[in-house]
């Protein structure tokens, strides 16, 4: 039987590679340099299946491109903000994503950021390898205690949920948060978490806000000039979400003028290039998007993208079907 064509966009570990190359016709982008607008229309005139990913932009004007031989784009990752998904449903293509398997990895590096940020680790690190570090003294690189602080999580989501669990659980940390649903009376009750009937509420309050909604009209830079404002002056950013929620230029302004103590990043803006002015700053630690880089996560990604291709390709229910 003639195998279906599938274009994968970046390499992918070796296990899942491997997998799709035996039920696949695949082609697989083995330069790993990200691909151009033109040549994502080429793929999608001459394959059945695209598996595009996070750092893939796929704009209306990609996606109407002429004589698509592509169905489905059967995304590796949860967040799907590079795809115009109404372009794609105007275009009758399916969307699929990765949802639940990330979760942990994206929460502890969401926790990582927190205790980094907190506790100054990255300008620690770089102090220690420029070789200025005079030794302990009783007043140096003093940062926040993180036991016993109020967390409060913008977007209370699975990750959202995951970072509440770990910071309560594993740091007594007292648990507020904003989301525009309902969530589960036992999460509540396990977290003994408080909902904010507003963002201001939750700004106001926290000692640590920590962002878990999706990127999108609603959310574009949520944290602003105005709302940073609303911060204590001693409160902490950490974003592992999506690089649009923050107006980055306001950011830098409120860590330039101590408006706020620290923020702690893993997305941005226009990835993969950061704003100078974030470079300049010691109190904020910058990761390159390492939310869900592990080899076990990025694997289970893997077989998510795979398990929502043999669904479609068995004209079966997508298990995790965007449009
Ligand atoms: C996602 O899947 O959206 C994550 O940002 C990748 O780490």
């Amino acid at each position: 039987m003639t195998k279906q064509k599938v274009f994968i966009t970046r390499r992918w570990t070796e296990s899942v590679e491997s997998i799709a190359r035996d039920l696949y016709d695949v082609t697989l982008n083995e330069t790993d340099r990200p691909l151009t607008a033109d040549e994502f229309k080429s793929v999608l005139q001459n394959y059945d299946a695209v598996c595009p990913t996070v750092c893939d932009s796929f704009p209306a004007a990609v996606l109407n491109v002429e004589n698509k031989r592509c169905k489905i784009l059967a995304n590796f990752g949860v967040g799907y903000n590079h795809i115009d998904i109404d372009a794609a449903k105007v275009n009758k293509l399916i969307v699929t994503n990765t949802p639940g398997v990330l979760t942990q990895s994206t929460a502890d590096i969401a926790m990582t950021l927190l205790l980094m940020t907190a506790r100054r680790g990255a300008e620690g690190d770089r102090l220690v390898r420029a070789k200025k570090w005079e030794g302990w003294c009783p007043t140096s690189m003093l940062g926040s205690n993180v036991t016993g602080a109020t967390l409060g999580l913008i977007g209370f989501g699975r990750i959202g949920q995951a970072m509440a669990r770990k910071a309560h659980h594993g740091f007594d940390m007292n648990i507020m948060y904003f989301n525009p649903s309902d969530v589960d009376e036992y999460v509540i009750q396990d977290l003994n978490a408080k909902r904010c009937n507003s963002l201001e509420e939750l700004l106001s309050q926290a000692d640590f806000v920590s962002l878990h909604c999706p990127a999108g009209a609603k959310t574009k830079h949520l944290i602003n000039a105005e709302t940073v404002k609303l911060m204590k002056s001693t409160a902490h950013l950490i974003n592992t979400a999506r690089g649009d929620v923050v107006d980055s230029e306001a950011l830098i302004d409120a860590l330039k003028n101590k408006q706020i103590a620290g923020a702690g990043l893993d997305v941005y803006e226009n990835e993969p290039a950061i704003h100078d002015g974030f470079l300049a700053l010691e109190n904020v630690t910058l990761l390159p998007h390492l939310g869900s880089a592990t080899l076990e996560t990025r694997t289970a990604m893997g077989e998510k993208v795979l398990a929502n291709l043999a669904a479609y390709f068995a004209g079966e229910t997508l298990p995790d079907q965007i449009c």
